[in-house]
């Protein structure tokens, strides 16, 4: 298969826009006002997706609400990552039956990763026939094409067809966040970890080209964005497949020189190509969060190999060791799979030892699901359900045992952090490294940097006070 990019055509989008006008006309002429509602469920590529479904349902005349209660069009954006993700929605998704008989009208769409299932769309075709319409991630870009076939000709659509993936540039986003925002630098995922679901519905690598993800970011700052999250299955894989010799580092510099008071961030990071020149890069400029995450998934280098992960345990270690040599105040997170198929009890102990090594501030924890079409569904497992939940619980508490002792030892530490949010009395904060603050103050601070110096931590999340709340509250 070629590895160059396909690039939606401006033409082609602008087609688009015209769909969502005659959606937009459609309401018109029936003289209502009608309601969206998008659920999402999964990482922040399908959050950042969401944002694109939610901006061509507002420029079709939508609004958004946050029920499937009597809106006009529901879309659920699903996650395929493991079984239970996926019984979820099916669940929800039956239950739709029940609020599409009070809203007859109501038109349904499952798109999103499951979309990408051939098990799944076909699923949908035969046994849930009051879903509309199914699309896969490929296929986003034409959502207010398949919502006008939708309502103009009452048939139900399916636009599933497997592809390696294009670009679309310019598909209008309505954000959730003000203050923090994913920037998607890159689409689909070439690694083919023998577990993982992704790279069969999200398609290959694909790179957006630098200077759209600089003016992306540009105008997020001046609009009063203060993260920006750069986001990708594999970043580092990031202008593998671009004419201009960019790689992500490059493209990490040039986004942390540009002005205005900013914090980046991104993910997630393959230890396969997280290099010296990534974490120096990470070191050298003030503006990229001193905050990295990067699955292990196991510990065990003979786990490692059969999981196609192209990096063992001491590889691994290195490379974290030589994050912290450069960047020592280093957050660190990772994801962690339990019970992949013939994990013994030794290679178990491996996991446990390298998580004690490494000292993680948080971790990802997932039992193994075996998903269909992947190498590691039709492996021998011959561990069972009960170990490895065994397993599971003692790796939990590991691990909570030493997020508490990370934590505790914030106490009594200033940090400088970006208050976000009120949580019943309390106000939120986000240090550098992305650990959780709660506080007491004014509301006002929302969007703002403040000192907060560290009284109290829990496995979860600190809290504090505000350095210089006294003089705040006399001015
Ligand atoms: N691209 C990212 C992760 C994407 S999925 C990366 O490579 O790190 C997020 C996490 O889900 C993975 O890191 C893995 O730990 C977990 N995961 C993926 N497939 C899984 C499966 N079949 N069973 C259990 N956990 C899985
Ligand atoms: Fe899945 Fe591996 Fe790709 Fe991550 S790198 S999305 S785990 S195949
Ligand atoms: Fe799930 Fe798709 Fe993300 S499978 S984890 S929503 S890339």
């Amino acid at each position: 298969m070629s590895n160059k990019t396909t690039v939606i055509s401006k033409e082609l989008l602008e087609q688009q826009f015209e769909y969502c006008d005659k959606v937009a006309a459609y309401w018109r002429e029936r003289e209502t006002a009608p309601k969206a509602y998008v659920e999402t469920y999964g990482c922040q590529q399908n959050e950042a997706d969401s944002e694109k479904i939610r901006g061509y349902l507002t420029q079709s005349g939508y609004t958004i609400t946050d029920t499937a209660e009597g809106a006009d069009v529901v879309v659920m954006n699903t996650c395929a990552i493991r079984e239970h993700a996926e019984q979820r929605v099916f669940g929800n998704l039956g239950a739709l039956v029940h609020t599409k008989r009070r809203h007859p009208g109501q038109k349904i769409f499952l798109c999103g990763c499951m979309a990408g299932e051939e098990i799944v769309s076909t699923r949908i075709k035969n046994s849930y026939h009051h879903v509309d319409g199914v699309f896969s991630t490929h296929h986003l870009w034409q959502f207010p094409e398949i919502l006008y076939n939708v309502l103009s000709k009452g048939k139900r659509q399916f636009y599933v067809a497997d592809e390696a993936g294009s670009i679309a540039e310019g598909i209008p986003q309505v954000r959730d966040h003000k203050l923090k925002s994913w920037v998607s630098i890159m689409y689909g995922c070439n690694n083919f970890c023998t577990y993982c679901i992704v790279p069969y519905v999200r398609g290959r690598e694909r790179s957006r080209q630098p200077e759209d993800i600089l003016s992306e970011c540009k105008t997020l700052i001046a609009a009063g964005c203060k993260e920006i999250t750069l986001l990708g299955q594999n970043v580092n894989s990031y202008g593998k497949d671009l004419e201009q010799k960019i790689d992500f580092s490059d493209l990490l510099a040039q986004i942390a020189q540009l002005e205005g008071e900013f914090l980046i961030r991104f993910m997630t990071s393959h230890p396969r190509d997280a290099g010296q020149k990534l974490f120096d890069t990470m070191a050298k400029y003030p503006k990229i969060a001193k905050q990295l995450h990067l699955p292990f998934q196991s510990g065990s280098s003979r786990v490692l190999k059969a999981m196609n992960r192209h990096y063992d345990r001491e590889k691994y270690l290195a490379a974290v060791a030589y994050a912290k040599s450069v960047m020592p105040e280093l957050v660190l997170t990772s994801d962690v799979i339990v019970g992949f198929p013939g994990e013994t009890a030794e290679e178990f102990e491996e996991t446990l030892t390298l998580i004690e090594q490494v000292r993680y501030d948080a971790l990802f924890t997932f039992i193994f699901s075996p998903r269909h079409g992947t190498p590691a569904a039709s492996m021998d497992d011959p561990t069972p359900k009960e170990e490895k939940n065994r397993r599971f619980d003692r790796l939990c508490a590991l691990q909570n045992r030493i997020s508490e002792e990370i934590h505790a030892a914030y106490v009594g530490k200033t940090m400088r952090c970006l208050v976000d949010g009120q949580d019943g009395d309390h106000l939120t904060a986000r240090t550098e490294g992305g650990r959780l603050v709660r506080f007491a103050g004014d509301g006002a601070l929302i969007g703002t940097y403040q000192n907060i110096t560290i009284t109290g931590s829990t496995t979860w999340s600190l809290t504090g006070k505000m350095q210089n709340a006294e003089c705040r509250m006399q001015s």
